[in-house]
């Protein structure tokens, strides 16, 4: 079978994680997959957990040879709004040299890479450099729920000497990446009630606060007049960017006017002092993701709805930690609440910021191994906005390093309608991941 039908086959599973009615499917995809990584000869396990299971492979293990684990997930965001594909989400194509589906860059291409790269090697020498254990599970995409539990309770047989992800993204085609950095984060959510009932805002209006206008009052306050997060102390754990980090960004091909087309945005807004990129990379937001409650339907309804909500995340840099983040947002939240109505407050899921050494023995090798593989002499040093809770966990848990090589484009449609994924990236990175096994076994 050729390496596009399998990651075709992979694709067709709609392994949809946070959606209780397809768990069906997402134990049917870590099914195939352990079939596929047994049929290339590796020792498959599929521990099921309380939620989606994990799959882990392994090749002999020998003493005296580096141990490398390469983790990734099998699970993927829901396809909504469906209405918005090209191509139906679950049945994948290519266009134009580009595979369209729904987790063809987030993460099923990526991590089928570094199987195939694997599977490849095998047949081509009968063996690896490496000791190789894969992890990979069906529950990134909410929050790694039950990955940090396995992690504890396998400590001794996922001894490694680093790890090796390949889910984030790369500056621009063909352009070698290494990702350094990631964004924390952490979600809450807020629920304003004021009367028992929904009211006639004619007869109660100006008597009972109104829920929404209290938490559009509160949410207004999240921020200051220059797109600084005006909570006390928010800022507190946060260092400040490094020159070489400012001036070697500034030199990235990733413009303004590159994001502007992306985003479709009709001008860039933030904090000011800084750039996009040291924007969305180095520094901490807080986003509203969602707003609701009162009339949504046709026309105009004359009501004081008796409830509001909102849901909050919160993007965090080194040092910051998603509990004290919480906290401080909380306390800020409830001494700035309206009078009239009463503020519930949810805590979410979390996960930590990410930062490592570019410049360590295993970074170097990683980066020699992007030179190999796509035959350049560059290799962007980035941080990235997005979250993966789990890297952090590695490290706490595990004690060992991650090295972020990811293949995803700008353009990906990651989470969003005709996710995609190039071919050639696919190809680069089945031949990424022989370089990289040869590079850090000799690191
Ligand atoms: N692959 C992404 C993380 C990512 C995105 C890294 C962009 C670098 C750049 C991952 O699958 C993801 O979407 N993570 C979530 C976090 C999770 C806790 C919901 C995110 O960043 O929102
Ligand atoms: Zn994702």
């Amino acid at each position: 079978m050729s390496a596009l039908d399998l990651l075709f086959d992979f694709l067709r599973f709609p392994s949809v994680s946070t959606d209780p009615a397809r768990s069906g499917d997402v134990a049917a995809c870590a099914e195939w997959l352990s079939g596929r990584l047994a049929d290339f000869g590796l020792k498959v396990e599929v521990h099921p957990t309380r939620g989606h299971p994990i799959v882990v492979a392994r090749n002999e293990h020998r003493p005296g040879r580096r141990t490398v684990l390469i983790y990734g997930h099998y699970d993927v965001q829901p396809e909504d709004p469906v209405a918005e594909w090209k191509s139906a989400p679950f049945e994948p194509v290519v266009r134009d040299g580009v595979i369209y589906a729904r987790g063809s860059t987030d993460n099923k291409g990526q991590i089928l890479a570094h199987i195939l790269g694997v599977a490849a090697t095998l047949k081509a020498t009968g063996d690896l450099p490496v000791n190789l254990i894969f992890v990979i599970e069906g529950e990134e995409e909410i929050g790694s729920t039950h990955l940090e539990s396995f992690l504890a309770a396998h400590r001794d047989a996922l001894k490694c000497d680093v790890i090796a992800v390949s889910d984030t993204g790369m500056v621009a085609p063909g352009a070698p990446t290494f990702t350094y950095g990631l964004r924390g984060i952490a979600t809450m959510e807020l629920r304003v009630t004021g009367p028992r009932t929904d009211l006639h805002s004619g007869i109660f209006g100006g008597a009972v606060m109104n829920p929404l206008t209290a938490l559009a009052r509160l949410l207004a306050t999240l921020h200051d007049g220059d797109c600084r997060v005006a909570v006390p102390g928010f800022y507190d754990a946060v260092h400040a960017l490094s020159d070489w980090e400012r001036e070697a960004w500034s030199r990235l091909p990733l413009g303004d006017e590159r994001i502007l087309g992306l985003t479709g945005a009709p001008a860039l807004v933030g904090e000011s002092g800084y750039t996009t990129l040291e924007r969305t990379w180095a520094r901490p937001t807080a986003e509203i993701n969602g707003i609701g409650g009162g009339f949504q339907g046709a026309g105009s309804k004359t009501v004081l709805p008796r409830e509001a909500f909102a849901k909050l995340s919160f993007r965090l840099v080194p040092d910051q930690s998603p509990q004290d983040i919480l906290d401080k947002v909380s306390a800020h939240l409830r001494a700035q609440c309206p009078p009239g109505v009463v503020l519930d407050i949810q805590s979410g899921h979390s996960g930590e910021p990410y930062l490592t050494d570019p410049h360590s023995r295993f970074g170097k090798a990683a980066q020699r191994a992007l030179r190999r593989a796509f035959g350049t002499q560059d290799v962007a040093l980035i941080r990235e906005g997005g979250s993966i809770p789990i890297i952090n966990t590695f490290k706490r848990v595990l004690g060992v390093d991650t090295l972020l090589l990811g293949l995803a484009l700008p353009d990906c449609a990651a989470h969003g309608p005709n996710e995609n994924f190039p071919v050639a990236n696919f190809e680069d990175g089945i031949r990424l991941n022989q370089a990289l096994l040869e590079e850090l076994a000799s690191a």
